[in-house]
């Protein structure tokens, strides 16, 4: 019999949950003003809001906080961190910051101007949000197929290059100081990109003379995908397919915070110096000194040791099949969830999940508040709160896809704590008749309204 795979690790040290009950959390969503942001940590049983900083460090990544170097200029962490850069992404220099959209920051502050046109596919928010800040617009150019949560398309994330040609000769050039492929994307579920279109991205933005950055945040996961789906890539490691996707791009941001494995963490890494000194000085301004930029000396190690840690096949192999096995007991309890399953989240289809709940009463975030309330788990909506209004029309922008999505901390949880999520999941499924009604807006943001937005029940 074929052994099953397992988690290439043990647990060392754990931190206790505390349980409440159903009377309790009704109570304290509506207190939080029915937003998921505004709970306190101790009211969560499962916590699935973000695989954002939320992951668990390995002894080796503990080890390296303790030998941190907190010189202000040339710390050998920097040095340490600067090297696995170089091995692993083949970007001589980088720029660290606090996290990623302090990587976002510094590099839109130095290339992005007002009337810019930014491509990419599905733009994570901070990313659009620094777009738009900017007066510049973020065109989508995803492929259809990643609007379709029933396809089972094995590389939803990539970017149609019909639309991006489109675009590419309708605006002059100067008009376009970047595109964007993020990876594995976010907003389309978690959705890898594959390395053919990577280089025929790269191949069409060359020709007409624009630069291509990764949004890098999940490039492992992204990494892992294209081993188990794409032609050619069975036999090849992790690391040397990272290299290969790299080779193709001008740079990236990464936001530490996810492949990583670190609490806190960012940077901007690039192939062509002459950029990199144009975007040191926000560092500076923005950051700090441009071996730091926001970062203690120790996080600079453990994110160094987490990048070569993140990158190794059984990790990889443990972490997505949790994702799948999550994915997978939901299917055979019939919720409607995106296909393929994602690399770090589960999202679940709010449309065909409440198909009676109108768009306009932001039927994902009614299903997180359900499963709250059902069973402590705290998920988020990807959806119409999330997509937030036009920035001009001020009118309330409706994504095709309005998706709740349960993302899941590296090394955090386990499969039996899956199983309580997805039960969870189900019992809400099953009375999902006897919710008729959904939220409405008591107060927003002028911004990004989806952190701190209010609401109420209809
Ligand atoms: N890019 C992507 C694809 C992201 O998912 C995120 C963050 C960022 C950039 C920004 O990085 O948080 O370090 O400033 N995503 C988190 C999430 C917040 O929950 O998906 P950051």
């Amino acid at each position: 019999m074929k052994l099953p795979y397992i988690e290439p690790y043990k647990i060392k040290m754990i931190e206790n949950i505390t349980t409440s009950t159903k009377i309790n959390r009704k109570k304290w969503i509506k207190e939080a003003d029915f937003n998921l942001f505004n709970l306190r940590s101790d009211q969560v049983i499962i916590d699935l809001l973000t695989d954002s900083g939320t992951g668990a460090m390995s002894d080796n990544q503990w080890a390296e906080i303790m030998k941190g170097d907190e010189s202000y200029a040339g710390s050998k962490s920097f040095l340490k961190l600067r090297q696995t850069i170089r091995d692993l992404l083949g970007f001589q220099s980088f720029l660290p910051t606090h996290q990623g959209r302090a990587a976002e920051n510094i590099l839109f502050s130095a290339i992005l101007k007002e009337g810019n046109i930014v491509p990419g596919n599905s733009h994570f928010d901070t990313t659009k949000g620094h777009i738009e800040m900017r007066k510049a617009e973020a065109i989508d150019c995803t492929i259809d197929e990643a609007f379709n949560t029933e396809s089972d398309y094995p590389f939803k994330g990539n970017l149609d290059l019909k639309k991006l040609e489109t675009i590419y000769k309708k605006y002059p050039k100067e008009k376009i100081p970047i595109t964007i492929i993020t990876i594995t994307c976010n907003s389309s579920g978690g959705q890898p990109v594959s390395m053919k279109n990577i280089e025929e991205v790269s191949a069409l933005s060359k020709k007409y003379g624009i630069r291509v950055f990764f949004d890098a945040a999940r490039f492992a996961e992204n990494a892992y995908f294209i081993k188990e789906r794409e032609k050619g890539y069975k036999e090849k490691t992790i690391k040397e397919i990272v290299r290969e996707m790299f080779s193709f791009v001008d740079g990236c941001t990464m936001s530490s915070k996810k492949d990583a494995i670190v609490n806190m963490g960012g940077f901007v890494a690039f192939r062509d110096r002459s950029l990199y000194e144009k975007v040191a000085n926000f560092d500076i301004i923005y950051e700090g000194f441009v071996t730091y930029g926001g970062m203690a000396g120790r996080d600079m190690g453990a994110l160094a040791q987490g990048l070569d840690e993140a990158t190794e096949y059984e990790y990889l192999q443990s972490r997505i099949k949790q994702i799948e096995y999550l994915g997978k007991t939901l299917q055979k309890f019939n919720v409607p969830i995106q296909t393929p399953i994602g690399g770090h989240a589960v999202f679940i289809d709010a449309k065909r999940f409440f198909p009676h709940i109108p768009q306009s009463e932001f039927p994902a975030q009614l299903l997180a508040i359900e499963l709250y309330k059902e069973a402590g788990v705290r998920g988020v909506e990807i959806g119409t709160l999330l997509a937030d209004r036009n920035p001009i029309t001020r009118e309330n922008r409706y994504p095709k896809l309005e998706l709740m999505r349960l993302a899941i901390p590296r090394r955090v949880y386990n499969n039996d704590q899956m199983k309580y999520v997805a039960v969870a999941i189900k019992n809400v499924y099953d009375r999902r008749n006897e919710i008729k009604k959904g939220l409405k807006i008591i107060w927003e943001a002028e911004i990004m309204r989806h952190f701190t937005v209010k609401l109420d029940m209809i």
